[in-house]
Formats: C-alpha cells, sequence, structure tokens
C-alpha cells in the first residue's frame, strides 16, 4: 500500500473527543520506550508525525493520524512506566482501557513488544486481558536491527511458544525496525488487507 497523506488531526485523553467520522483505526500499545510512536512514523515515512523520546513517558495523550484520508493510525500512551507515580499511572491505564475498550472504530491493536526481551508479564497480562475482552490484536516484535537477524528469530519464536502455552491459536505477528526501516511493507499489506476485507 502507497502511503499518499499522513496527517495529525487530534490528541486528547477521553474516547468522546476522538473523530467521529466512523474511518477504521490501527493502534499501537506497549510499553513505555518500546517504539510505539517511531513506528508510526517509520510507517508513513513521516519522521517528525509523532513525538519521540529517549526517556520512556513521552506518549501521554491519545494521537490520531489520518491516512490516505481513509483510515487512522493511533499512537497510545505506553503502560508499565514506574517511575511516573500512582497517580499519573492510574490516569494513563484509565485512558488505555476506555480506548481499547470504548473505541468501536479499533479495528485492529498492534501490540509492541521490544525483541530483545524475555517475555515479561506485563505483557503476558495485558494480552490475556484482550483475549478476555475480545479486542481483535496482532503483535509486533520491535527494534529489530538491535539483534542479528538470527537472534531476533529466536527471541520470537522463543514469545510464540510462550504464548502457545495459553492460547489455542496465535495472533498474527510482524518483526520491525524503525531504525533500518523493516516490517514496514508487511504491516501495511497487513492493514491493506483489513480495509479491504
Ligand atoms: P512512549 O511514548 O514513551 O510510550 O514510548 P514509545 O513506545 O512511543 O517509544 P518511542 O517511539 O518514543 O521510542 C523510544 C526510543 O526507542 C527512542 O529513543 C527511539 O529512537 C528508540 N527506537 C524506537 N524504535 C527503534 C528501533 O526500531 N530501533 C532502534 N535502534 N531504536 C528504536
Ligand atoms: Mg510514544
Amino acid at each position: 500500500m502507497e502511503i499518499l497523506s499522513a496527517e495529525f488531526v487530534v490528541s486528547n485523553t477521553k474516547v468522546e473527543k476522538c473523530p467521529q467520522d466512523n474511518l477504521p483505526e490501527y493502534a499501537f500499545i506497549g510499553r513505555s520506550n518500546v517504539g510505539k510512536s517511531s513506528l508510526i512514523n517509520m510507517l508513513t515515512k513521516r519522521p517528525k508525525l509523532a513525538m519521540t523520546s529517549s526517556t520512556p513517558g513521552k506518549t501521554l495523550l491519545i494521537n490520531h493520524f489520518q491516512v490516505n484520508k481513509e483510515w487512522y493510525l493511533v499512537d497510545l500512551p505506553g503502560y508499565g512506566y514506574a517511575s511516573r507515580g500512582k497517580k499519573q499511572v492510574e490516569k494513563i491505564q484509565q485512558i488505555i482501557e476506555d480506548y481499547i475498550l470504548e473505541r468501536e472504530q479499533m479495528t485492529n491493536l498492534f501490540v509492541l513488544i521490544d525483541c530483545r526481551l524475555e517475555p515479561q508479564k506485563i505483557d503476558l497480562e495485558f494480552m490475556e486481558w484482550l483475549g478476555e475482552n475480545g479486542v481483535p490484536f496482532s503483535i509486533i516484535f520491535t527494534k529489530a536491527d538491535k539483534l542479528t537477524s538470527g537472534k531476533a528469530k529466536d527471541n520470537v519464536n522463543k514469545y510464540l511458544r510462550k504464548l502457545a502455552e495459553q492460547w489455542e491459536e496465535l495472533p498474527p505477528y510482524f518483526i520491525s525496525s524503525s531504525e533500518k526501516k523493516t516490517g514496514r511493507n508487511e504491516i501495511l499489506d497487513y492493514i491493506d488487507s483489513i480495509n479491504r476485507s
């Protein structure tokens, strides 16, 4: 799929204030710093579209980016950033939960996992919660450039074996690097195939 246009539309903390035009949307979630905002920039080839930072906790709002005037990419705040203080963590948690459970236009949630890490409890529990709530999701293993391709594949396979312990059917998954711009076609084709179905 070709990206002809990608524009920032709105940022907010409330689902009711998200765009009302009923276009399908694809949202990105995962631990703080996993690379959600960077991936949106890589997919759209707009390096400054979503704000990124090497310090976790950069994205704190629900951000809508309209693509090709037909669908949205949605950048969400990360979860699991403990040093933010209890109140702030709870507030962010609520924003994420409300969006995921209430946003009917949300067609697919991409759960981002750092491909370097062993399976983390917080991510496994989050995906469990998605399953319990019937939320359609896929996984993107990020930062693949930080490992050799063999090691990245090994880690992903290990992760999938872990998931197979709790899931009968595994979700679709992708391996990406925003740095090296890999995984782009696969992810965009996947979005395209859902948009067309
Ligand atoms: P929050 O908004 O804080 O939840 O973080 P985020 O998940 O949006 O992460 P962000 O895209 O801001 O990236 C965090 C850091 O990781 C930045 O320093 C990025 O440059 C770096 N990063 C993101 N993706 C990649 C990647 O594919 N490879 C490498 N090497 N670094 C990456
Ligand atoms: Mg971000």
